[in-house]
């Protein structure tokens, strides 16, 4: 294998081939030389067709083997079947990049041809974009190699789209839009160029001040997430959900596993590397626009200014919902907009100017929020009434923004008729931010906050933590349950892997009689609990394997007693190492941590409210590990029951730091044993303040090879 090619010579190219330039105008391979062409590419274009000739006055060559000189890019837009062979040449050429338009491979089962582009492109020191994509525009060197539209406003959003339909429609979406793209670039099957890749340029590309994402599913999510928090701390990151199958979570065999098994693991992963989550492209591409044309807020107080309290009530929830802060300082509102509210509207946020707001109303309004340096946003909001003249209301908008931009973010949301619906389009059209929605303005003020705070986020820099973990025990522990063909481990090895990373698990002893577990229990001191120890027996309340709370000798003679007569009963074949018998500990808050591997981002750390109900309740969230502590405090904070934690309702704070400890070893454990696919504390015991955790119940199961999940 040659080293890579620089990725300059794919934004930048300055010889581009297209093999399957066609002469027949209706093909692809004629649009794709006529878009080059048409959007003003400078470099140097060669179609390739066997037949020779012309293509829209450029001379045809019949091999790329015979163009002199260098192509940075290659186009290839032929029948998969000739795929391989035209790599191959473009490859023997010398090519540095090729997009391959081409369907026909590996997104309709044909892995292997696939494969064998892909090798052949990387012994020849190429690489490849797509197969199965539509191409790619780059605004810096007006080089459109698309079959889409021709009408793209250059500009500095760079979108990156895994679907290619969709991003051809996003092209001229955009255009309509009035946003002006940096690059538009279509992955298709990501055989070997992939968003990582792309990211690693757009970081540093002055171009681009947005990048747009539409993800569906990730191959190497470790250095996605690296590149997405470096990309993130420069500009900001959008991404467009897109669904994951719920089927793999109804298989799963843990909380952990289930729960991960969702789209949670994406979506809070995103949020760990500081990227804003759209839930649907019209979302995005407003987001895009609006933090593009905006400047930044200098602070968390939003004020609403409208003319309808009930429009004013919408907005604040829409507030609530995409976290925008409403200024509650009633002194400074009362001595702001006094002026301006008559006695029967309101001064408290949303400030109410009333139904009978005039134009000048809403300019004095605006221009007192604009001039008070403890308000940093304004969502202004206006329902047609006699005394709202739609069309002079967009002039006098228009004015504020005439000379320069103002000072502060503002968004608009206008609701009524014709009239309206005119004002607000010619606010739209001149990228003045006004919606008929009041949630769609809203959450674009709820974007350039959350793009605000990763953006102070980023600053802090979090020390990942070097854990003092056993790992020879472990792995010796790992190694004789794979070798007896177990894929989890028996409750006493899983209490053996707690004991090797430290966390505290409650005193427990393995009794192969009745004497023992007497013996043990009295070690131990009452209460104590009694469970089955057996490779057949995985649930053990199901077979009725445990009792809890036995208080003297007699109970515990009993107990052992009950719990094999259950266990034979239950699984007559089952072999039973004995009983253990373990400390009762002190209930306290129940929490749940774990870590699972998860196919895209490998080892991913979770933490939310623990119990029997946790699928239920649902509280939960996730990270890609590894993470410094300063990360786990903020996802364990994500949690609506991190308040638990912190002391609700005049309770003592708990012993979070050995919360964040537990997480930390948990993804440590994972990270470092490869053959460990998950492991799970549920319940995980949290103490008050400097008692610690305690991980009466430990799941670990291990990983079956490469199918496991
Ligand atoms: N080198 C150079 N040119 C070649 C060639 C080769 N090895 N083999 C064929 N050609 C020429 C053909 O002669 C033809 O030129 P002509 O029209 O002047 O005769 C041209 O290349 C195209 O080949 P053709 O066989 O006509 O294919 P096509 O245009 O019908 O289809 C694809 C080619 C790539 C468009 C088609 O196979 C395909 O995959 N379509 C789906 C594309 C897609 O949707 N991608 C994903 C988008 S999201």
């Amino acid at each position: 294998m040659t080293d890579k090619p620089d990725i300059t010579s794919l934004f930048e190219p300055r010889t581009v081939a297209v093999v399957g330039a066609s002469h027949n105008p209706e093909k692809i391979g004629y649009k794709i030389v006529e878009n080059i062409i048409a959007c003003g590419y400078a470099g140097r274009i060669c179609p390739i067709n066997p037949e020779g000739g012309e293509i829209l006055k450029l001379p045809v060559y019949k091999n790329v083997g015979d163009v002199d000189g260098e192509i940075d890019v290659a186009v290839i837009t032929i029948p998969s079947k000739y795929v391989y062979d035209a790599v191959k040449a473009c490859a023997d050429k010398g090519v540095k990049y090729s997009l391959i338009i081409s369907s026909g491979f590996s997104e309709v089962g044909d892995y292997e041809s696939e494969k064998k582009i892909v090798s052949c492109a990387q012994e020849g020191g190429m690489r490849i974009i797509g197969p199965n994509i539509f191409g790619m525009y780059v605004a810096k060197s007006s080089f459109n190699a698309t079959f889409g539209t021709r009408d793209v406003r250059p500009g500095g959003i760079a979108i990156i789209t895994q679907s290619g339909a969709l991003g051809i429609s996003l092209m001229g979406k955009t255009a309509v839009m009035n946003i002006g793209l940096s690059g538009m670039f279509s992955l298709g099957n990501k055989s070997d160029v992939d968003e990582s890749d792309l990211l690693e340029y757009l970081i540093t590309d002055d171009s681009t001040r947005i990048i747009m994402m539409y993800v569906e599913g990730v191959k190497n999510g470790g250095r996605l997430v690296e590149l997405l928090k470096k990309a993130t701390s420069k500009k900001p990151v959008i991404v467009i959900k897109a669904g994951r199958s719920k089927r793999g979570a109804m298989a799963a065999a843990s909380h952990t596993g289930s729960l991960a098994g969702s789209d949670a693991v994406f979506s809070d992963i995103m949020k760990q590397c500081g990227v804003i989550r759209a839930e649907s492209i019209q979302e995005a591409l407003d987001a895009c626009k609006y933090i593009s044309n905006s400047p930044q807020p200098k602070g968390e107080n939003s004020v609403i200014i409208t003319n309808g309290g009930g429009m004013g009530v919408m907005a604040a929830d829409a507030c609530e919902k995409y976290s925008v802060n409403l200024y509650d300082n009633i002194e400074d509102l009362k001595r702001t907009f006094s002026k301006v509210v008559p006695a029967f509207g309101s001064v408290k946020n949303p400030v109410d100017l009333t139904g009978q707001a005039t134009l000048e109303n809403y300019k004095t309004a605006i221009d007192a929020a604009l001039a008070n340096k403890d308000i940093h946003t304004v969502i202004c909001l206006g329902c047609e009434t006699a005394f709202f003249d739609a069309s002079k209301i967009a002039e006098m908008i228009k004015g504020l923004y005439s000379n320069s931009k103002p000072a502060k973010p503002l968004v608009y949301s206008f609701f009524g008729g014709a009239r309206i619906e005119d004002c607000i389009t010619s606010l739209k059209a001149v990228d003045i931010p006004a919606f008929s929605d009041v949630y769609e303005a809203v959450s674009c003020m709820g974007v350039l906050y959350e793009n605000y705070r990763n953006t102070a986020y980023a600053t802090e820099s979090d020390q990942k933590e070097e854990q003092g973990i056993d790992d020879p025990s472990i792995d010796v522990i790992v190694k004789k349950a794979l070798g007896e063909g177990r894929h989890f481990l028996l409750s006493y090895e899983a209490e053996k892997v707690m004991a090797a990373a430290g966390i505290r698990m409650p005193k427990s002893f393995l009794a192969k009689d009745f004497d023992e577990a007497v013996k043990f229990a009295e070690k131990i001191g009452y209460p104590v609990a009694l469970k089955v120890v057996s490779k057949d027996i995985i649930h053990k309340s199901d077979a009725g394997g445990v009792a809890l709370n036995l208080e003297n000798r007699q109970e515990v003679l009993d107990a052992y007693q009950v719990i094999l007569y259950n266990c034979k009963k239950a699984k007559p074949d089952a072999v039973i190492e004995g009983v253990s018998v373990s400390e009762m500990m002190k209930k306290e808050i129940e929490t749940i941590a774990g870590a699972v591997r998860d196919k895209s981002f490998g080892p991913v750390v979770m933490y939310g409210l623990g119990g029997v109900y946790v699928e239920i309740l649902n509280d939960v969230a996730f990270r890609s590990f590894p993470l410094g502590r300063k990360d786990i405090l903020k996802m364990i904070n994500e949690t609506k029951s991190s308040q638990l934690l912190m002391g609700a309702r005049g309770e003592k704070r708990k012993d979070v730091g050995s919360v964040v400890d537990a997480v930390s070893k948990l993804g440590t454990i994972l990270a470092r044993h490869e053959e460990i696919s998950e492991i799970e504390i549920n319940p995980l015991m949290v103490y008050e303040d400097g008692q610690g955790v305690m991980a009466p119940d430990v799941r670990i199961l291990l990983s079956k090879g490469p199918e496991a999940k």
